[in-house]
């Protein structure tokens, strides 16, 4: 059996074919970069979401979890520094009216860290390198100028209170409720709040399927931490990174750790270390874990006139804590995984089967159930045995097609394990067990199949 490599069209184009991932708003022509999650894939990505709870929020006694709102106080993206500095550099083709990153037309050009040249310093490289529009190849550019990525929209108020933003990173709203979180529960720092949800950002050159999108989710931890504590906290937390890639399935080569240097530093940042993995369009950020200071908390102290103070119980020391933030974000978590899972594998008759390799935490079936024939009671003894199943999660019952030709459908959205029942199984209570990986079958009771699922499958 061999693998070959994973493009983006095969990982696109299975993804619309099974209902993974659609192209938003298709019957009126499509919204550009906006996508629909299909049956499987909001299961995929619901599965993502919940073991990333489960692990970071439920299994730690040192984290909680808050839901807060996508709008915030529009004093927050002021003194989070939004407002002012959340911009990137943008030219416009005066041909073609096309918009670009003028960071992004001179990156495979210049030698040196595009994030540190100034707009004037962007105008001149994209004339020193005769750079060229993307789109129709002209060179008549405008200056390059600063584009806030805040998306705003209008509260039903009047004048300058009307603004609010969509918030672009879900963390301001756990900076918010820092104090009611220490005040209504039993946390002591070091602590962290874990929030998932959307964020929002009108990026200037969207692209790569769901990579980089307008509207995406994330999930989030501030860890709240002694001030003379962050840099242990750090590592700790790029540790704990890493063990989540691995929960998930990501091959451990494929990730490459970047410390982001000076002006690439986002404004809140005093050291972040990216992971970056190895996409099938190149190696691109995953995550972020940032040192955030107390950069967020002392700004919303100052900007709101409440103290966020801590005060710590044992010897009365008050201090504002220092922040550490592993970010994650969920839409590049499925890209990647499905990058990950995806094969095209070629048997040894020659044939070729795609399979997704999901983790079965991650799988958006678990198990299928299959009837070898669609009589003579072995559809009603399925369906017994999918009701007793289910407490895995999502399963699927089948009985249309030859048999192999179920199995290879269900490799294709990547089920673990497909469960056969044939006349044996009307005799002896026995059924087939089909791994997917290896393809290879076991026969068992039915009565030994629960212990069976949850040993070898369905534990984490
Ligand atoms: N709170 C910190 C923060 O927002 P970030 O690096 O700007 O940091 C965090 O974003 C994560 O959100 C990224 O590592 C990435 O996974 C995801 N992300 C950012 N922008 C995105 C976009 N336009 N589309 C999809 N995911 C995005």
């Amino acid at each position: 059996m061999s693998k070959t490599n994973t493009s983006m069209e095969k990982i696109v184009s299975l993804a619309k074919r099974k209902g993974f991932v659609y192209p938003g708003s298709e019957i009126y022509g499509g919204f550009a970069n906006s996508y629909t999650y299909g049956p499987y894939g909001v299961q995929l990505k619901n599965n993502i979401k919940n073991l990333w709870w489960h692990w970071f929020v439920e299994k730690r006694a040192d984290m909680v979890g808050i839901d807060g709102t996508i709008l915030l106080h529009p004093k927050t993206w002021k003194a989070s520094g939004h407002v002012d500095t959340f911009n990137d550099p943008m030219v416009d083709c005066k041909d073609c009216q096309a918009r670009h990153r003028a960071d992004h037309l001179v990156e495979d050009k210049y030698e040196g860290n595009v994030d540190g040249l100034s707009l004037a310093e962007l105008d001149e490289k994209i004339t020193d390198f005769g750079v060229k529009c993307p789109k129709c190849g002209g060179t008549n550019f405008t200056k390059a100028r600063q584009f806030n990525l805040m998306f705003q929209t209008q509260m039903a108020k009047t004048g300058e209170e009307s603004i609010a933003y969509m918030r672009p990173e879900t963390a301001q709203a756990i900076f918010l409720e820092f104090k009611n979180v220490v005040d209504s529960t039993r946390v002591k720092v070091p602590f962290g709040i874990g929030q998932i949800g959307k964020a929002f950002r009108n990026e200037i050159t969207p692209g790569n399927f769901i990579f980089r999108v307008l509207e995406f989710e994330q999930m989030e931890i501030e860890y709240f931490v002694h001030p003379e504590e962050w840099k242990e906290h750090f590592e700790s937390w790029v540790q704990a990174m890493y063990e989540w890639c691995e929960l998930i399935g990501l091959d451990k080569k494929k990730i490459h750790e970047l410390e982001v240097e000076g002006d690439a530093l986002a404004h809140y940042s005093d050291r972040t270390v990216d992971f970056e993995y190895e996409f099938p369009f190149g190696v691109k950020e995953l995550y972020g874990c940032a040192y955030r200071t107390d950069f967020d908390l002392g700004n919303h102290q100052r900007e709101s006139g409440k103290t966020l103070e801590y005060r710590d119980p044992q010897t009365n020391e008050k201090y504002l804590p220092h922040v550490i933030e592993p970010t994650f974000g969920v839409d590049r978590t499925v890209l990647a995984v499905l990058s990950e899972a995806y094969e095209d594998e070629t048997l040894d008759d020659g044939s070729v089967r795609t399979v997704l390799h999901f983790k079965p935490a991650l799988a958006p079936v678990k198990i299928a159930v299959l009837p070898l024939m669609k009589k003579d009671g072995l559809p009603e003894k399925a369906q017994e045995i999918l009701r007793k199943v289910q407490v895995f999660g999502n399963c699927e019952y089948d009985q249309t097609g030859a048999i192999g030709k179920r199995y290879r459908r269900q490799d294709e959205v990547g089920t673990p394990v497909c469960i056969t029942v044939d006349y044996d199984t009307l005799e002896d209570d026995t059924v087939t067990v089909r791994d997917r990986d290896t393809m290879e079958q076991k026969r068992m009771l039915i009565g030994e199949l629960l212990n069976y699922l949850s040993d070898n499958y369905f534990v984490y």
